[in-house]
């Protein structure tokens, strides 16, 4: 199979792309995409700086823009994320108390999950909540963690379930893609927790913004999918070029397909000419969209099984 997206079917899984709004009209970006491409993210549209900017007064131009296309091309979506402690407007930082951060942020969640029921297959709900480093299980600083304490996890997923009932609800951080890291430890123990006391969450997203693949990655995810969760690689990019990256890509798409409940790769953007890291190359097409090293290496892997 000629492309990511179909290649990745063979084995029942998707390979998707953060999107950006602002470059769905050049022709050459959304020729790619729709190439290779069976998955989106938006890759800010659906933060809440972009969907709730002012109280209560929600706006869902760009991620429409991103979610029609989709749709319209028969692509999953996955949304990104409900809640996070960046891009957060200043209004949501300033809330005075428990009651009120509690209640905005569940009327956000029922906002936006709610204008997307049925279009989002799976929803980052919490976005990096955990702390670098360690002790384990300690969570970063936040006016939900701050209000709400640790359980605004909980009370987010929760929230998150009665908007749409029918999405998958992940769990999405970076650096917990090391089996042996306090922050991996810290997540691991919550996301057992939580199918232990019937807390509805479903995935546990990988971002994998990699300079190197760690060595037990894939025993990272054999691990969070034994809790019974699925594992999505949800923000893949890795720095560098040529047949070292190329490795690295094989390495991480090997590590998917060696397990039943990875069901997906993401990879965080298009085309190195738009990546965050914009002194680096990480991505799979470089800027004229051409296919790279890593490129060759995704889509053999993914044809080999
Ligand atoms: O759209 C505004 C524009 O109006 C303004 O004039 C300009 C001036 O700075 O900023 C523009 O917004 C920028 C936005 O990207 C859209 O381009 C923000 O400054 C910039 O901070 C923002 O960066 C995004 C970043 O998240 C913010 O935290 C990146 O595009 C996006 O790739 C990145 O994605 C995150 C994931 O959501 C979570 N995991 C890590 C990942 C990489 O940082």
């Amino acid at each position: 199979v000629g492309n990511l997206g179909g290649a990745a079917a063979q084995g029942g899984r998707y390979y998707g792309a953060a999107v950006a709004a602002g470059r769905l009209g050049e022709a050459a970006y959304v020729a790619a995409l729709d190439q290779e491409f069976s998955a989106v993210t938006p890759e800010n549209e659906m933060k809440w700086d972009a969907t709730e900017p002012s109280r209560n007064a929600f706006s869902y131009g760009g991620a429409d823009q991103i979610v029609n296309h989709a749709v319209a091309k028969g692509m999953k979506v996955r949304g990104h994320t409900l809640v996070w402690h960046s891009q957060l407007p200043g209004w949501v930082q300033n809330l005075g108390s428990a009651t009120e951060v509690r209640s905005v942020m569940d009327n956000h969640i029922a906002n936006v999950a709610g204008h997307y029921k049925g279009k989002v297959f799976a929803w980052d709900v919490v976005n990096e909540a955990f702390a670098d480093g360690g002790p384990v299980g300690t969570l970063r600083s936040s006016v939900f963690q701050q209000k709400l304490g640790n359980g605004f996890i909980e009370e987010a997923f929760r929230a998150a379930r009665v908007a749409d009932p029918g999405a998958k609800l992940c769990y999405n951080d970076y650096n917990i893609d090391d089996a042996n890291a306090a922050k991996t430890q810290g997540v691991y123990n919550m996301v057992r927790d939580f199918k232990n006391r019937g807390v509805p969450i479903d995935c546990v997203g990988l971002q994998s913004h990699f300079g190197q693949v760690p060595g037990n990655y894939q025993q990272n995810i054999a691990q969070f999918a034994a809790l019974g969760v699925d594992v999505q690689i949800t923000e893949l990019d890795i720095s560098g070029s040529g047949t070292a990256q190329a490795d690295a890509y094989r390495s991480v798409t090997r590590a998917c397909l060696a397990v039943a409940r990875c069901t997906g790769i993401t990879t965080w953007g298009v085309t190195d000419k738009y990546s965050w890291r914009a002194s680096d190359t990480p991505l799979l097409l470089d800027g004229n969209y051409g296919k790279k090293a890593a490129y060759y290496a995704v889509l053999d892997t993914l044809n080999a099984t």
